[in-house]
């Protein structure tokens, strides 16, 4: 029978045979490090996360580097990882932790949980990692972990489940033993959760829960947790120009809110007729051949049909307000989002991408 008795104790045992001890955030696990991989892992895998993280920590080796770097120094170590409002709460928090705090993280987390872009699963995450404290995370692998061992149905973002799912996550600490150690539970619930309980194909047969799991015990494991009835996706479709002029690409800043807020990209337009107002704006006359292949980029919440167009101009071009000029050269270490990057690397490949398409 599912029951919290045990859970976190078994957790553990499991997590110190079988987790994992080689992440480079579990190397040194200082406040500042720990809340920047818990940031960027919120909804990045750890494939993905590794190298971001550790280029981010050599340029920002610490809470005061960040907090005093601009949000322009900051964006293009970020650029790619998606979700940029991520990256702008974590500037803000690092300058809150320097101005409110002493530059010092708070050590619990009801106080990590007031700074920006932390919640309560990541204030919990990071407590239970630095301080040992002994809070339960909450996050999307914890959910699929605990709706299957409870046999809990209905979608986990519901806030009546949500709000069951947090209880049992109360009740399962406080009823295990004074001396459990909290980061290794932490670690092995998201452990857990990643490598065996995973959506589709569980490894039931390796699980130290698996005697008392609900969805093993009824075969629920494919329905469980309850998937969200799927909105149809809207899309949307906007047309992208590449101006080059004199080894130069015209770029703009996005503003700091919505979408790629923040970040470097091409002039963009809803229509082909604003962009030919545009490009007549520069004195440039649109060829019939200069359209590429569009491409698709998906967000989690619509879908974004993307027309590349390509000009080259040979006159001298005034750079606008919001427009700037950009060196071919400079292009690898601009903040760009990931589409555009794509679609850059392709028409200017660096000796680096170059080299990468080789093998
Ligand atoms: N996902 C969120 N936090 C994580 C962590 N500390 N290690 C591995 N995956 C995670």
């Amino acid at each position: 029978m599912s029951s919290t008795e045990n859970l976190a104790a078994r957790v553990v045992a499991w997590q110190k045979q079988h987790g994992r001890h080689h992440l480079p955030w579990q190397q040194q696990r200082t406040p500042y490090r720990v809340w920047l991989s818990e940031i960027m892992l919120q909804q990045t895998q750890v494939t993905t996360v590794i190298d971001y993280y550790q280029r981010f920590l050599e340029r920002f080796p610490t809470v005061a580097d960040l907090a005093s770097a601009t949000q322009d120094d900051v964006m293009p170590y970020w650029a790619g990882l998606g979700y940029y409002a991520r990256a702008r709460n974590l500037h803000r928090c690092a300058q809150q932790v320097m101005s409110d705090h002493g530059g010092e993280f708070p050590p619990c987390s009801e106080q990590l949980a007031t700074l920006p872009g932390i919640g309560r699963s990541t204030a919990a995450a990071i407590a239970s990692f630095c301080f040992g404290e002994r809070s339960p995370i909450m996050d999307g692998n914890v959910k699929r972990v605990f709706t299957r061992y409870f046999g809990i149905h209905g979608h986990p973002q519901q806030r009546q489940i949500e709000l069951k799912l947090w209880a049992l996550a109360e009740e399962t600490v406080e009823r295990s033993p004074a001396d459990l150690d909290m980061a290794a539970y932490t670690q092995g619930l998201m452990d857990l959760g990643s490598m065996l309980c995973t959506r589709s194909k569980p490894n039931c047969q390796q699980c130290p829960l698996v005697s008392d799991c609900y969805a093993h015990a009824n075969q629920q494991t494919a329905e469980l947790p309850t998937r969200k009835p799927r909105a149809v996706q809207p899309e949307r479709e906007c047309h992208v120009v590449i101006v080059e002029s004199d080894g130069h690409v015209l770029l703009e800043q996005r503003p700091d809110h919505g979408i790629w807020g923040g970040l470097w990209t091409l002039p963009q337009f809803e229509t082909v007729g604003d962009l030919k107002d545009f490009s007549q704006s520069l004195g440039i006359t649109l060829p019939k051949d200069s359209r590429m292949a569009a491409m698709l980029h998906v967000f989690s919440h619509f879908k974004l049909h993307i027309n590349p167009w390509f000009v080259q101009s040979t006159d001298t071009i005034e750079r606008s307000a919001n427009h700037h000029w950009v060196p071919l050269e400079a292009l690898p270490n601009a903040a760009l989002p990931a589409p555009i990057r794509k679609l850059m690397d392709g028409l200017y490949p660096s000796p680096e991408t170059e080299a990468a398409t080789l093998f």
